[in-house]
């Protein structure tokens, strides 16, 4: 048993242990300077290829799911908030670790490889959905970071029709908007014509 603050702490460590900055940095190589400039399994793909981008991505969604596994089975039997809230927070300190990290300068990803990594523990029926539509966005247009904001996008709809839970909802609200905030500059790019694409991927306006 560990306290809840102490909980919270070990979910803002462990996200802030970057799978790119990590695996990146044994190569010698910072993907921070590469491509889009995300510490991201995306951009971990473009700078150091698939099997680089695979061990990222297994990084950062594992972080998020023991973020999230070590609330629930940790949590302190008698404590005031409840193991669920608590995973709910860890994965919420888990995301900011990775996108504020600790150990990289404050300057890390996105969060939505650890955001996934937490959902797979509390709220595992959402991932068929946010895959299907992920990866379908990316095969239509072959942009990632808007197949990222769009799945993070069907979470609240999901929430609301699957029994509109109100921490379920209030995460899917909080994490739409976190998200869309650390893609502003993909935003930016795709208003402005220029987001990175993979044209190999997109079946749209080839
Ligand atoms: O999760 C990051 C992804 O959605 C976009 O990555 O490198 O294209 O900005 P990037």
């Amino acid at each position: 048993m560990l306290s809840s603050a102490l909980l919270l702490v070990l979910a803002y460590l462990l996200g802030s242990v970057s799978g790119s900055l990590l695996l990146g940095g044994l190569r010698g190589v910072d993907v921070r300077r590469q491509g889009s400039g995300n510490a991201g399994g995306t951009n971990a793909f473009r700078a150091l290829g698939w099997r680089f981008a695979l061990g990222v991505v297994a990084i950062d969604v594992g972080k998020g799911a023991l973020a999230a596994g070590l609330a629930l089975a940790l949590a302190p039997a008698e404590g005031a908030v409840a193991p669920l809230v608590l995973a709910y927070g860890a994965i919420v300190l888990a995301v900011a670790g990775h996108t504020w990290p600790l150990f990289y300068g404050f300057r890390g990803g996105k969060g939505a490889a650890t955001l996934v990594g937490g959902l797979a523990v509390v709220w595992p029926g959402a991932l068929p959905v946010l895959l299907l539509v992920w990866l379908a966005c990316i095969v239509l247009t072959g942009y990632v970071g808007l197949a990222t904001m769009l799945a993070a996008g069907v979470l609240v709809p999901l929430a609301w029709f699957g029994g509109a839970d109100p921490m379920r909802l209030a995460f899917a609200l909080a994490a739409l908007v976190f998200i869309v905030f650390n893609h502003r500059d993909n935003v930016r790019r795709l208003v402005h014509g220029c987001e990175n694409r993979f044209e190999r991927a997109r079946v749209l306006h080839r």
